[in-house]
């Protein structure tokens, strides 16, 4: 008798993460349904208030979705057309359209080659570059760094260019919910933090979700218009605003998972340290770990010059991989030709795009599933 095949490791499994918490999430579901009230309510201000104590920022406003939590942190600094918002090419391309929906023109950084987080070095450079042309000196609003994959940026040589023209700081947290430098967590180093609640990231709800983190009330009162059209009073706009915002359904099931988000992040950086070990004795590169940082680890990236000989003979033993991103956002359709890049080009971006592979890695990993991993990795030539 032939022996069945394993099931394939998927590369994210958001419904492990239900499993994990079933009881507890469906009956935060059930509350929600009996209460009789389903938008922006207690559990969404609750769950605001819970949010913002563990980041360690004041206010927190619960919105649909990632890429509105960005868009509304611009248009809360009033961001808008004209004005440049300096961030990375390497991203979610949700970065850089919510910079477009607000009207102002994204300048896309090359990346640091170890940390894939935009280049503090490239970014002063082309800020200068800017600062010196009298037609944009004044039209330097903002800066987005990326903590992609769950590292985060280089805050305080981000800070401190920031600083220097007057820009503020919307710090991209969407997959680094609790990661750290120098203890303290992203989203409190910048004016704002970003966060987004998509299935699969750290804190993930079932459905779409976003918030920002801010540290000044009346910012976070125009937030808190915006994200309901412009409304300081019900039915009354002061000024224009979209109907973006977090469902008490969503809230209450975040609230659950909130619980558990730092023992979580724990076992997502044991696994890490697992795969870390095994890549030692292997061509293949692990993902580095900056000085002071404590790393979210949403994704595990290795880089490899056969990454596409690397994925097949991981996916023939039953191992699923993903790219996050294989093209990055100025030379997808949608931007090439026209999106501006700054000083230097986009060397390191481009590189690396053709040699990253995120692994499988989520809290509920079995030790056996871990081991067919490490296995399959080791055996690699
Ligand atoms: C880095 C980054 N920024 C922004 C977003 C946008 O989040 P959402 O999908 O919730 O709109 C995502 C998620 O896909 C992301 O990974």
């Amino acid at each position: 008798m032939p022996l069945e095949k394993p099931a394939i490791i998927p590369q994210a499994n958001p419904k492990a993460g239900y499993l994990a918490q079933k009881t507890e999430i469906e009956a935060a579901i059930h509350r929600v349904l009996e209460s009789g009230w389903y938008i922006l309510g207690r559990e969404v201000q609750e769950f605001e208030q819970e949010f913002a104590a563990y980041v360690g920022m004041p206010y927190a406003v619960g919105v649909a979705s990632g890429t509105d939590a960005l868009e509304l942190a611009l248009r809360g600094c009033k961001v808008g057309r004209g004005d440049l918002v300096f961030t990375v090419s390497h991203t979610a391309v949700a970065t850089v359209s919510a910079i477009e929906r607000c009207g102002a023109t994204p300048i896309l950084i090359d990346i640091d080659p170890e940390t894939y987080t935009i280049s503090p070095h490239r970014l002063e450079q082309t800020v200068q570059k800017f600062f010196q042309n009298p037609k944009f000196a004044q039209r330097l609003k903002a800066i987005i760094p990326v903590h992609l994959y769950g590292h985060p940026a280089d805050l305080p040589a981000i800070m401190s260019i920031a600083g220097k023209y007057g820009m503020v700081v919307i710090e991209d947290c969407a997959q680094a919910h609790g990661a750290r430098l120098e203890n303290r967590m992203v989203g409190s180093w910048g004016d704002l933090g970003a966060f987004s609640f998509y299935p699969t990231k750290n804190l993930g709800c079932l459905g779409d979700g976003g918030l920002v983190v801010c540290k000044d009330p009346e910012l976070a009162a125009r937030m808190r218009a915006l994200r309901e059209y412009g409304w300081q009073e019900r039915y009354i706009s002061s000024f224009p605003g979209i109907n973006s915002r977090l469902d008490e359904l969503q809230a209450a099931i975040l609230r659950v998972k909130l619980s558990k988000l730092e023992d979580n992040n724990q076992r997502r950086r044991e696994i890490a340290h697992t795969f870390d070990q095994t890549l030692a004795t292997t061509a293949i590169h692990a993902p580095a770990v900056a000085a002071d940082v404590i790393h979210a680890y949403h994704l595990f990236v290795v880089r490899c010059e056969q990454r596409d000989r690397l994925r097949q003979a991981l996916l023939s033993q039953g191992i699923g991989t993903a790219i996050h991103y294989p093209f990055a956002v100025h030379s997808q359709p949608a931007f090439r030709h026209r999106v501006l890049t700054g000083v230097g080009g986009m060397e390191n971006t481009d590189k690396i795009c053709r040699e990253i592979l995120s692994l499988p890695l989520y809290p509920e990993l079995g030790d056996d599933e871990i081991l067919r991993i490490v296995r399959a990795l080791a055996r690699w030539k």
